[in-house]
């Protein structure tokens, strides 16, 4: 999402300008060319050597200093920008921004782009709960900028509150979300993902190696595409996706139940869970006592979610997945068919960089069709945004 993308950072002068840093570190590794511009003031808490070394480009700082090609920098600079990020931004930029001030080079800059601006404050409480900074930045966001509500916890002065800027990987995600077409707007989406637990005393359950990745990683590209996401998730230790609808279930009979739930408004549903075809028949109170000699369990069958969405499938888009050892394509057409899905991502669990855990997933999406689209490696947020494609074809 932002590889070649030109991002502009502004610095300005809060204790967390030391997190620029990182955020730069950040887009660049995700292949993004960086320009900086920093106030006065930034330079008192970071230097501009640091973001020079790790933006691999000149640090701009006053109005006047021209760039290499002798183009005015805030005109060359809010040109090329594909998105202008503040960050950290103080009340006094905020307030020069929404008063149209631009007296210096970040915002003559900010002016002059016709780029999405996202705008992180962080300040202490007190300032940002300030009726007049309240009202700067419902005045910006009216006028279309974004903002990047900052996080709650420990200030710079030791205290708790409002202020503190996101950590880097919310700003990135903003970020690619501002710069991602919303070309999902209007669907309702859900996604199931992560393993169920099915217990046989309170102390025990049987579950699968799934860890979530896969699914939440769907649900993270579908909200970014501009869906609305329901995540139905089995236990996993991921933090939740931002912006979405997130609904946490053990068992394989609380996901279906959830599922159904919500299955009216859906124009989409995509398992990527692993769900436990078998539970075991009975549940001991309490914790089973080890005899000797081995321990028999009865299991019995858990509802096959997807054939009953199948059964009642209508106008919306189904898509599995099959996570197969062996026979992959021959298994998954079979599902495909049987259960009624328009898509079927086949994954084989003996493949390197395959299945469970890893951040990565080697697919072959097959249709109705008798279409297949065999995908390499790819980190599982991308095959999330392959699989989001073809879902968008269908619609
Ligand atoms: O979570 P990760 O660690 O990232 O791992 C990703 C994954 C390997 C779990 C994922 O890529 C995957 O393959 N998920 C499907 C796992 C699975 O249950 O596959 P299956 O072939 O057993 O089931 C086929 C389809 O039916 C799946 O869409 C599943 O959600 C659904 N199903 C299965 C059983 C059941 N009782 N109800 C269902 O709805």
């Amino acid at each position: 999402m932002l590889k070649n993308k030109n991002i502009l950072i502004g610095i300005t002068g809060g204790i967390a300008a030391y997190k620029a840093a990182e955020l730069t570190r950040a887009f660049i590794k995700k292949g993004a060319h960086v320009k900086v511009i920093m106030t006065k003031n930034a330079a008192e808490f970071i230097t501009p050597l640091t973001l020079r070394t790790l933006s691999r480009n000149p640090v701009y700082m006053d109005m006047f200093s021209l760039t290499g090609d002798f183009s005015i920098a805030h005109i060359s600079l809010a040109r090329e920008a594909d998105v202008v990020v503040i960050a950290p931004a103080t009340a006094n930029v905020i307030g020069k921004i929404a008063g149209g001030l631009a007296d210096d080079l970040l915002t003559t800059s900010v002016m002059a782009t016709t780029a999405p601006v996202l705008i992180c404050p962080a300040m202490n409480t007190n300032m940002y709960e300030n009726p007049i900074v309240k009202g700067n930045l419902a005045k910006l966001a009216e006028n279309g900028y974004r903002i990047l509500e900052p996080a709650y916890g420990e200030l710079a002065e030791r205290t708790e509150g409002a202020g503190r800027l996101p950590e880097v990987p919310e700003i990135v995600d903003e970020v690619e979300s501002i710069l991602t077409a919303k070309d999902l707007a209007g669907e309702k989406i859900i996604v199931t993902a992560g393993p169920t637990q099915e217990p046989f005393d309170p102390v025990r359950f049987i579950t699968n190696h799934s860890s979530g990745k896969m699914g939440y990683a769907v649900a993270a590209m579908a909200r970014r595409r501009g869906a609305d996401v329901v995540l139905i998730s089995g236990p996993t230790a991921l933090p939740k996706p931002r912006g979405v609808k997130f609904i946490p279930v053990t068992t394989a009979l609380e996901m279906r139940d959830a599922v159904m739930k919500h299955l009216k408004d859906a124009t989409v549903v995509i398992k990527a869970a692993a769900v436990a075809d078998y539970r075991p028949a009975t549940r001991a109170a309490s914790k089973i006592k080890k005899k000797e000699g081995p321990l028999e369990i009865m299991l019995e069958r858990n509802p096959d979610i997807i054939a009953e969405i199948g059964k009642k499938k209508g106008r919306r888009v189904v898509v599995g997945f099959a996570m197969e050892t062996d026979n992959l394509i021959e298994n998954a057409a079979a599902k495909l068919k049987n259960k009624n899905m328009d898509l079927i991502v086949a994954n084989d669990l003996n493949q390197e960089g395959a299945g469970f855990q890893t951040d990565t997933n080697v697919i072959t999406i097959l249709d109705r069709k008798g279409g297949r689209e065999a995908l390499p490696l790819l980190d599982k947020t991308e095959v999330a945004d392959r699989i989001l494609d073809r879902v968008k074809k269908i619609l």
